[in-house]
């Protein structure tokens, strides 16, 4: 290909993926497939890794994030980034309106109302269409300059589309950068995996992940961002808000759809209300209602306070806390023997849901509350995590209450309970406790372990409770018969759980490994080691140094793994399966054989025939893997020019150094 047809294609791709991007992301309607786009993205990476000075700044190469910087430079708002007055109710939203139409003297206002999305404002900049600068809202005056960490948001336009409507040349929005419920989940459950700490709320989430130094790390964080608010934007006129939102819409920004434009404040309330209940369906967190006058020449006249606009108001939901009482505290086991205490409440509706149980997490909490039976307590649910006892009320405290502690024998199998050295929790000794065979089994067949479909909970407490399994393994020799004896079990639905159990035979070796139940072995981890072991086998044999210096496994999770392949009777189990027919394997001849096979790389600084993809792809193709920062599992640093704290930390840990060209000679390229 020829200079000029390169840059002709390079241009082309980028114009592709950024419109397959917003039809995505934005218009939720892709018009090619995940593999297309994927093999498109590839082309444009290789293109521009041959070719870096054609790449465009409007790349989509960009939203994988790019080397970590040193700290965030400020930026200054060109107007301030400002706050909104809080309505607590209905009447303060009525108050507002009242002293609106006083101000304005007129009869009735036009609002439109929003979902106040629970997340982190931000600002972007855009310069001729292209998105040049962002910042965190900081204190209103000035804030950080993540443009970095932003483009790497999917659904954040990095071009304006100016089919529809002309781009200002000078154009400033800002919006909300939030989590959804599933991504918070999903990295909560890798940052356990890790052994670091997991976020307490989606918004500490996303908070945490905008601010990475690292914009690699924040590219793997899939954030969204909704945009509801203007900057500073020149030569643009539009009389309404809603129009306004039209306007973002056509230029390819991300709007929240839940809006609606409302004649006077009886139907703001309406809707409030009606938000209110859909905000439980909803896959983020809202904390609120914004509404906003829907004229912007009205708007002007009001003008703002020094912190707040006079023409819109924050609608505050009904707090997610709630006075109750507790009947009884009932200890619970779990699979893995640990008993949680959890309190069983008086009904209570807690932000349109009814609650009669709310967990007390363990002894050291209950005793850092002092919370008795018989107490009235504040009880409270933060997005869709369990409800929890904040504290009781002490002067609503009944007499001749005693202190709460967790029994000694176990609730359920009368075994011994024990607290380890360290540990908050308490649990049962025995393993052969039926809550924790019933646990053990339920983790099994789980949607994200080997996936047995049709396998419920009850199924399998009438299963333990009839004495026909006791263990995962038994799982494999139920017979069609013994199930469709079962109470209200259908021959047709025995016979589609005995199909399910069968095809669970040829799981991908993660699932079993995730389905075991080993300690601090999540999901995630499970990936990982399936593919660096291959099999059960190996991954049983495997001393806990060799463990330890797998990337992502600490001392814990290695301990845990040595003591679970040495217990006997676990070695029982995992031979019981192999007998029934489940030994996946994971095919790991590619990383064992390539020419860097078992060695672990880190790059840094300007590097000429790669960008971070193309080299961690390189890497990989030949056994090895690459890691985002320097520690001692690392063999080698491949530093450009421009390497800075890296080589620094490299050289002090007495990690190799390469150049770029050494690296090639390593790997023969
Ligand atoms: S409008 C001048 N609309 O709430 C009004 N803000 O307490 C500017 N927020 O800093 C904001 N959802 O981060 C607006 N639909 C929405 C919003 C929203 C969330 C946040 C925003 C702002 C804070 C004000």
């Amino acid at each position: 290909m020829s200079h000029q047809q390169t840059e002709a294609r390079i241009n082309e791709l980028t114009v592709a993926l950024n419109d397959h991007n917003h039809r995505y992301y934005i218009l939720d309607n892709p018009s090619v497939s995940d593999a297309a786009y994927d093999s498109l993205l590839r082309e444009l990476q290789e293109l521009e890794a041959t070719h870096p000075e054609l790449a465009r700044p409007d790349s989509p190469t960009q939203r994988v994030g790019s080397l970590p910087s040193s700290g965030f430079e400020p930026l200054t708002h060109s107007t301030p980034m400002l706050s909104l007055e809080n309505a607590m109710n209905a009447q303060e939203l009525i108050d507002f309106d009242t002293r609106v139409r006083k101000d304005l003297e007129l009869d009735q206002i036009e609002y439109v109302i929003e979902p106040k999305l629970d997340g982190l404002g931000v600002e972007l900049i855009y310069v001729d269409g292209l998105f040049t600068a962002g910042s965190t809202r900081g204190d209103g005056f000035t804030g950080e300059n993540i443009t970095q960490n932003l483009k790497t948001l999917k659904a954040l336009p990095l071009r304006l589309r100016d089919h529809n409507r002309p781009v200002p040349s000078y154009l400033e929005v800002r919006g909300e950068v939030f989590m959804s419920h599933k991504d918070f989940k999903a990295l909560n459950q890798r940052q356990l995996d890790a052994e670091k700490t997991a976020f307490a709320n989606p918004r500490n989430a996303a908070a945490g992940s905008l601010r990475q130094l690292d914009s690699r790390i924040t590219a793997t964080r899939n954030l969204q961002i909704n945009i509801y608010a203007a900057g500073r934007i020149d030569a643009f006129k539009v009389p309404t808000h809603i129009e306004f939102i039209q306007a973002l819409r056509d230029w390819g920004f991300p709007v929240n759809d839940h809006f609606q434009l409302c004649c006077g404040i009886d139907e703001v309330i309406e809707f409030h209300n009606k938000l209110e209940v859909e905000r439980e369906s909803l896959s983020y967190d809202i904390d609120g209602t914004v509404t906003k006058i829907n004229d912007l020449a009205l708007q002007d006249q009001l003008g703002i306070r020094s912190r707040s606009p006079r023409w819109a108001i924050a609608g505050k939901f009904k707090a997610r806390q709630e006075i109750t009482r507790i009947l009884s505290i009932e200890p619970s086991v779990g699979r893995t023997g640990a008993i949680t205490p959890v309190a069983n409440l008086e009904s209570v509706q807690l932000g349109g849901v009814m609650v009669a149980r709310a967990t007390l997490h363990n002894q050291d909490e209950i005793d850092r509350k002092d919370v008795r039976i018989g107490d009235t307590v504040v009880v409270q649910r933060a997005g869709d995590v369990i409800p929890e006892v904040v504290k009781s009320i002490l002067d609503q405290r009944p007499e001749n209450t005693q202190p709460y502690l967790i029994p000694e024998k176990c609730p359920v199998c009368q075994g011994h309970v024990i607290r380890l050295e360290g540990e908050a929790k308490h649990y049962c000794q025995n393993i052969s406790c039926p809550a924790q065979i019933k646990g053990r089994i339920e983790h099994f067949v789980a949607r994200r372990c080997m996936d047995i479909d049709g396998f419920g909970t009850k199924l399998v407490a009438q299963l333990v409770d009839e004495s026909l399994i006791h263990s995962i393994a038994d799982i494999y020799s139920l017979t069609t018969d013994q199930l469709a004896k079962l109470d209200r079990m259908a021959e047709k639905s025995a016979e589609n759980i005995m199909e399910a159990i069968r095809t669970s035979r040829s799981v991908d070796l993660w699932r079993l490994v995730h389905g075991l139940g080993i300690r601090n072995v999540g999901e995630h981890l499970s990936k990982v080691l399936a593919k660096k072991y291959g099999s059960l086998a190996r991954l049983a044999e495997t001393a806990a140094d060799d463990l330890e210096a797998t990337h992502e496994v600490g001392p814990i999770v290695a301990r845990g793994l040595v003591e679970f392949f040495r217990d006997t009777a676990n070695q029982e189990l995992i031979q019981q399966l192999r007998d029934h027919g489940l030994d996946p394997q994971h095919d790991i001849s590619a990383a064992t054989e390539g020419k860097l096979a078992g060695l672990s790389f880190v790059f840094t600084g300007r590097l000429e025939h790669f960008n971070r993809d193309s080299a961690r792809e390189t890497v990989e193709s030949l056994g090895g893997s690459t890691a985002a920062t320097i520690s001692k599992k690392v063999d080698y640093l491949v530093a450009g020019p421009g390497a800075g704290s890296k080589l620094e930390k490299a050289s002090k840990m007495g990690v190799k150094v390469l150049t770029e060209s050494e690296f090639l000679e390593l790997a023969k390229l």
